[in-house]
This record gives C-alpha cells, structure tokens and sequence, in this order.
C-alpha cells in the first residue's frame, strides 16, 4: 500500500529517496511523486505507474534538494492520475505525503474552501496541505502548525510536511499508519516502513500512536498525544531485508514458492527437536499463559486469516482448547462476547494490516488475558504492541500473493498447537508424531515441489476457463479457500471455495463443463466422503483436478486429471497439500500474462481499513 520517505541532510537526498520508493515497491502503489526542496524553491514531481516513470522524469532541474519526501501512492479517495499522485502541495510553499484515510475530509473540505482555498486533486490528503497552510498563518511555526491541524483530523495517518521557507526541517505525525524516524550523522530521515532506510541507517526510533515530531538535521523533538515534550528510545535494527533479487527465477512469486524448504527449516530451527519444544516458546511465560487459557480466539485477514482457520482445526483436535476464528473487519465492528481466561492471537505477514491491529487494541480493552502475534516482521507495530510474540522466519516477502509467510505461519500455528498441547495433557503418541512430521517437513516440501512440471502442464486447461471451485474437507478446507484466493488474485479467475459437505446444498448447480473443480485429498478418515462428493461432481459432467496421495486410490480418466502429492503425517497434510495449488495458480496467471507479482488492484500490506 502507500510508501512514505523522507529526508533532510546536507547533501542532494533525490537517490536516498528514489532508492527508498524502490524498497517500497513491491507494497503496491499506482503512482509515485517526489518533493525537493533547495535554497528556498520547491520542486514537485510525479507520475502514474512505476516508480522508474518518476526516476525517468527526474532531471538536473528538478532533481536536486537537501529536504524531500517522497511518496508511492495507492489510490483510495479519487482515480489513479498524477493530479492526485502525493505530494499534494498548498500555496507553493508546503508539501505533504500521506498515507492512510482522513475520514472526516469532506466537511474539512468545504471549510476550507470557505476560507479561500483551492483544491485541484480529489484526495483526502489535500486537506492535510491547506490546514497546515491554514495554521501556519497563524502559528508561523510548522510544528505548532501540524499540532493544530491532527487535533481535527478523523482516521488514520501517517504524514510528512515540508516548507520551502524552512527548508532545514520536517514535520511528521502519526496516528493509525506507522512511522519511523532514521538517525543519521548530520542528517535524519522518516519512512513508513524502516527497510526503506536501509542503505543509510539502521537506527530507529519508532513513532507511536498520536506523536507529532519535528526532525532536523541534527535533532529530532518528539510530542506525545498529551501534548507533552518525550524522548522515545533509539533502537538498532537487526531486521533482515534479504529478499534480494529474483535470481534465475522469473518472479518472486515463483522464488518465494520454492524457497518454502529452506524458510520452514528456519522456522523449526532451535525451536523443534524429536523430544520436543523449547520451554517458553512463545514469549516470556507463554507456557503458564496457556495452561490458563480456556478459549482461544484467532484473528487475522486474507491468508493469514486462512492459517487461522487451519488452526482451529489443530487446536480443537489435538490440543483440546475451544478456538473460534475471525477476520479482523468483522471482529472489530461488533459487540462479541469474552469468556474467562481467553488468549487473543493474531496472525499476520505484516504486522502493519489496519484492521488486525485495530482488532488488537480492541481486543485489549474487551479484557483478553493475553495477546499473542504470529507475525513475519520484527518490529511491527503488531509485534511491538502484543503481550507475547512467535516469528515466522520466511524472509522478505515480496510477491504481492502470499506463499512462503503461510506455510511457516502453518508450520507455526503446528508447534503452537504441541505447545498448549503439552499444558492440555496431549498424549505422548500424539505429540511425537506431530513432532515427527514437523521434522519431515522440509523434505516433504521438497519432494512436493517436484510436481511443478506436471501442474503447469495442466495449467493449459485452465487458461479459457471465467470460474473455478475448490474443494476440501476438515484441515484441507481452509487450503481449499487459500487455493481459491491464489488464483483469484493472480489469474483473476473467479474461484470459490467450498467444504466438500456443502456441495449439495447449492455449489452443485454451477457444475458443467466450464468450471473447473480442484479437489485437495488427503487420505484421511474423510477420504470416503471425498469420494462421493467426487462421484457427484462427475454425475453433473464436472471436470476435476484431484490432488491425492498414491493411496488414496484416485485414477485419471477423461473427467479427472489426479496427481499424486507425497504420503505424509495427518497433521503435516494441510502445509503440504498448499504447494501444488501456489503452483497451480502461478501457472495459470502466468499463462494469462498477469502481473504476477503485483496483480492489478492489490496492495502487498493493508495499512488502511
Ligand atoms: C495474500 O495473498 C494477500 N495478499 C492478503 O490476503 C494478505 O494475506 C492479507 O492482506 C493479510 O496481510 P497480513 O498477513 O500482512 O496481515
């Protein structure tokens, strides 16, 4: 989603800037734009599409300052033009990048307009400009002038202010959408995001909720939302950006699917031996926490939300503890009930999805025992704000679909579910042979990659086809559902998951020809049921795509094309089952030319709601 950089130095910050949006990129945008400001001028550049249609309209003239911001946009208020490309500007003198909703812009709008101003974009960012524009002509000072402008701000932000007359300085302010301010020598810097910063700091000091801060060259003022003077603490970063660059593969997507070995491997690492699981693992005390918790409540979006799911599965069957699952927009909008000693846990690659984090907070004042993050990011405000947190070691996640992040939240989600188990009386035999096949995991995983050229070979079939259903049953349900929101993104194919059981209750009259059914079938005490349910699809001329082990005694013929996915543990099943339907739909987007790593419409982090 958007992307914010910005700097004040002594020397020309365009690169640091340019090289900032580049780090973002892979978030999401539609338009990017830049703001320079040098000796008292004010440069604004921009442009619709990638951030190298920016660098290309970047020239001596207008390419030079020692202050900027710089901005990658994801359009939510008015169309993807350069008019509402960020910076938005107001009497040639500010700029301002924003990112988040200001909720209440119409009626700050028609005040505004009131008082003479004029608007030329239709953004809710535009607001941002001629407020501060506004206060400053009363305050004469930028900060005091941002101070006064959030007080009537509604929604979410995260935003910088320059001033072409007071060119060594940068205001920023907080509220719903992070912020992070990099230390330099002789010279200071904000993003959104610190990898941003990477190339030229690695000292940090995170912003929190309601904190305006002016930054210099040399000092950094932070005020808190009670409008008091505070020092928040630096800290050094040791996060990893090692996403790299694609190698031989022909996207990241495709990179990050056969990388699933090797992060899953880390993910285990010093956390998972064949007696068991180091004590505590999940945070200081985590192990008494749970020996408490009588109720565990799961909230995550999108495929997160899907791990979850799989979750409930586990914990239920093996761990014994009552789990209900939702998605954060839901759960953060209704009156829900608490029951005695429950756990909150969230999931996210992120740790920056707005709704997960308003979840969070929410959850906080409904009186949760404890929280607990499953997250990919170090650092996150998610991370950050949780009681107790659990890293995901996939790595840099770059494609914009997300692939290895849900397998180590799975595999994750695996060892959390042994770990309450183990407070919950979880047999002996259960917990070695989950322990077992966490530590088969890898090789499995690789021995499922190598179906890759039979499933692109059956991508072919696909490429004509408007609509498609997934099926699954227990565990595989929420893999059937994950399967469903790949090809959806990619291929934008329509696909609907489904619960095999409900076949009959209404998915059976879209059966014909042109819809494509992928079934996930584990060989499991549901396998039988599987069965019939295939035996229905095919009595209504459906084609099916079946994904079965050697055992599970499903045959090709001229309605179904079955391949066979390695034998593995019941408990490992649903991680391993994920992999041929991440292939599946890479395959068929990339038959249908997509832009696979950054489809149409999608933003890699949700930070607004
Ligand atoms: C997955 O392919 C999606 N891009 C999306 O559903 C994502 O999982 C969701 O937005 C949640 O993100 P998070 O895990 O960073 O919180």
């Amino acid at each position: 989603m958007c992307g914010i950089v910005g700097a004040v130095a002594e020397r020309n910050v365009v690169q640091i800037l340019l090289e900032g949006l580049r780090r973002l990129e892979y978030r999401g945008y539609d338009s990017a734009g830049v703001a320079l400001i040098r000796e008292n001028n004010l440069s604004i550049v921009k442009r619709t599409g990638k951030v190298q249609a920016l660098v290309d309209a970047i020239d001596e003239d207008n390419g030079k300052g020692t202050t900027g911001v710089a901005h990658t946009r994801w359009a939510t208020h008015g169309g993807v033009t350069e008019v509402n490309a960020h910076p938005h500007y107001s009497h040639d003198r500010f700029a301002v990048v924003h990112n988040g909703i200001i909720e209440n812009h119409k009626y700050l709008r028609s005040e505004l307009t009131q008082k003479g101003f004029e608007f030329v974009s239709e953004t809710d960012t535009e607001t941002i400009a001629h407020n501060i524009a506004a206060n400053m002509a009363e305050t004469g000072d930028l900060l005091q002038a941002v101070l006064t402008a959030v007080k009537g701000f509604e929604g979410a932000y995260g935003t910088v202010v320059i001033d072409k007359q007071n060119p060594n300085e940068m205001v920023v302010a907080r509220s719903g959408s992070p912020l992070v301010i990099g230390l330099g020598i002789g010279e200071n810097f904000v993003a959104s995001d610190q990898m941003a910063l990477f190339p030229v700091t690695r000292r940090f000091i995170f912003l929190q909720e309601g904190d305006v801060a002016k930054i210099t060259r040399t000092s950094v003022t932070i005020i808190d939302s009670d409008g008091n003077e505070v020092e928040r603490e630096a800290t050094e970063s040791n996060v990893q950006h090692d996403a790299g660059d694609k190698g031989t593969y022909r996207h990241y997507m495709l990179k990050e699917i056969y990388e699933q070995p090797d992060v899953i491997r880390n993910t285990l690492k010093e956390r998972v031996t064949t007696d068991g699981l180091t004590d505590n693992l999940f945070g200081p005390n985590s192990d008494v926490i749970f020996e408490k918790t009588n109720y565990i409540k799961i909230i995550a979006c999108g495929t997160s939300y899907h791990a979850g799911v799989t979750a409930k599965y586990w914990l239920e069957q093996y761990a014994g503890v009552h789990c209900d699952v939702e998605i954060a927009s839901e759960f953060r909008y209704r009156k829900s009930f608490v029951p005695d000693n429950s756990l909150l846990i969230t999931i996210s690659q992120s740790g920056e999805t707005a709704d997960t984090l308003a979840a969070l907070r929410l959850a906080k004042e409904l009186g949760y025992m404890s929280s607990l993050a499953i997250c990919n990011v170090d650092g996150s405000s998610l991370v950050r704000e949780s009681e107790m947190s659990f890293m995901t070691k996939a790595g840099t996640e770059v494609g914009v679909a997300s692939t290895k992040a849900f397998t180590t939240q799975l595999a994750s989600l695996l060892m959390l579910t042994i770990s309450i188990g183990q407070q919950k009386g979880m047999s002996s035999d259960v917990k070695s042979s989950m322990l077992a096949g966490l530590s088969s995991l890898p090789t499995k995983l690789e021995e499922t990659l190598a179906l890759s050229d039979e499933i692109e070979d059956l991508a072919e079939e696909f490429a004509d086809k408007y609509h498609s259903l997934f099926l699954g049953r227990g565990d595989q349900y929420p893999i059937a559902m994950e399967g469903a929101l790949k090809l959806k993104e990619i291929s934008y194919i329509h696909a609907e998951a489904y619960a095999s059981g409900e076949l009959k209750h209404g998915p059976l009259a879209l059966i014909d020809a042109d819809m494509p059914v992928i079934v996930v079938a584990p060989n499991n005490e549901l396998l039988e049921k599987l069965h019939s349910n295939v035996e229905e699809v095919r009595a209504r001329g459906g084609i099916m795509y079946v994904f079965a082990d050697k055992e599970s005694q499903f045959e090709s013929d001229e309605t179904m094309r079955v391949v066979n996915v390695p034998n593995c543990k019941d408990a490992i099943a649903p991680i391993i089952y994920t992999i041929p339907l991440q292939l599946l739909s890479y395959y068929v987007a990339l038959i249908k030319g997509t832009d696979v790593d950054q489809p149409r419409n999608l933003a890699k982090s949700v930070t607004v709601e």
